[in-house]
């Protein structure tokens, strides 16, 4: 029985790989390789280069592999990008989506954990948001990926599909052992953008907005550190094997740090002091998204380990410096 996981080659899908191959599961990751890498993927797991949204592909790779789960990570996730180019997301996330949903359902794969988001609260009301929070999704992102939480949870109802919805923050952070992190070339997340920018890699940076009705007026969000977030796929891979029902869980620390906070974090952890602009906000942005995250440490058990910003930005940081090492090595 295999675990097939979908952009394994990705930033937190190479994550989940790392977590799998140590956990002594078979692993086949499909990637079309758009920004995830080749290299991101071990050799311990087959990578299957393709669309996830191409059903004979999928039919075919689930019943040659017995695919017994699905940890469906690969999408488009730039929040700016899908106000610039809604349809883009609705047929990638979403239209896709909908493919790799029926094939699960035609070849009776019966576990599915899906990499929903943060962005499907828009701008909440409250904050921790817990997740039975409404959902106003702000932009065609949020949207794109709450329309398949809709799908998962009326296939479930309609056939023997069991499934997990983790609703991640702001991800950040690389593997502590530095064998993977985030590796997309043109970043648009702050602290990878923060990191580069101690590099010298951009002249400096921008702050979108410090108007927003926070404490010091840049936005406030929850940086979640990737390998604490691929735990928690394993620990629902564990609850759906044990019976356990469907499940919706916010991912994040219940902590909040402001744009600017973060990155007077950059700064102090690299020790580089890099220029940085004040702009205008930028739109689909919520002032302030903060996670309850009980449910997902009092069902799944999922108890994070690198809660720690300074940490995360070091991982970042350090994951970068070897990014930049390979590339000139080149
Ligand atoms: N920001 C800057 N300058 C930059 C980059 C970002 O000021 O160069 C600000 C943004 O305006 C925002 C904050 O930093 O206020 C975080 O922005 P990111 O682009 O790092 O992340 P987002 O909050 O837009 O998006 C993230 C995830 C989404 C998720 C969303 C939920 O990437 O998947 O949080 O709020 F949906």
């Amino acid at each position: 029985m295999t675990v097939l996981v979908t952009g394994g080659a990705g930033y937190i899908g190479s994550h989940m790989v790392l977590e799998l191959l140590e956990a002594g599961e078979k692993v086949v990751v499909l990637d079309n390789l758009s920004t995830g890498r080749r290299a991101a993927v071990p050799d311990a797991a087959e990578l299957v280069v393709g669309d996830f949204g191409d059903e004979t592909l999928v039919s075919e790779l689930i019943r040659r592999r017995e695919v017994e789960a699905i940890v469906h990570f690969a999408a488009k996730i730039v929040v700016p990008e899908s106000v610039a180019d809604p349809l883009l997301y609705y047929l990638n996330n979403t239209a896709s989506a909908r493919s790799l949903l029926a094939c699960a359902v035609a070849e009776k794969v019966r576990h599915f954990i899906f990499s929903s988001t943060a962005a499907v609260y828009g701008e909440p009301e409250q904050n921790p948001v817990s997740e039975d929070e409404s959902l106003k999704p702000v932009s065609p992102y949020g949207r794109s990926k709450l329309m398949v939480e809709w799908m998962l949870e009326d296939a479930a109802f309609a056939h023997d599909l069991h499934y997990v919805v983790l609703r991640y923050f702001n991800v950040a952070g690389a593997d502590p052992a530095g064998r993977s992190g985030q590796s997309f070339p043109n970043a648009t997340h702050l602290i990878k953008v923060a990191v580069q920018a101690a590099l010298g890699l951009r002249p400096d940076m921008e702050v979108f907005g410090t108007d927003y009705p926070t404490p010091d007026g840049s936005c406030l969000r929850d940086y979640i550190q990737v390998t604490d977030l691929a735990r928690a796929h394993m620990a629902a891979l564990r609850h759906l094997r044990a019976g356990g029902g469907n499940l919706t869980c916010n991912c994040g620390y219940a902590r909040g740090y402001s744009v600017l906070e973060v990155i007077e974090t950059v700064k102090r952890v690299t020790d580089v002091d890099f220029g940085v602009r004040i702009s205008g906000r930028r739109p689909g942005d919520p002032a302030a998204i903060v996670a309850a995250n009980d449910k997902a440490r009092e069902i799944l058990g999922w108890t994070p380990v690198h809660d720690n910003l300074d940490e995360i930005v070091r991982q970042a940081f350090e994951w970068e410096k070897k990014l930049q090492a390979e590339q000139a090595a080149r």
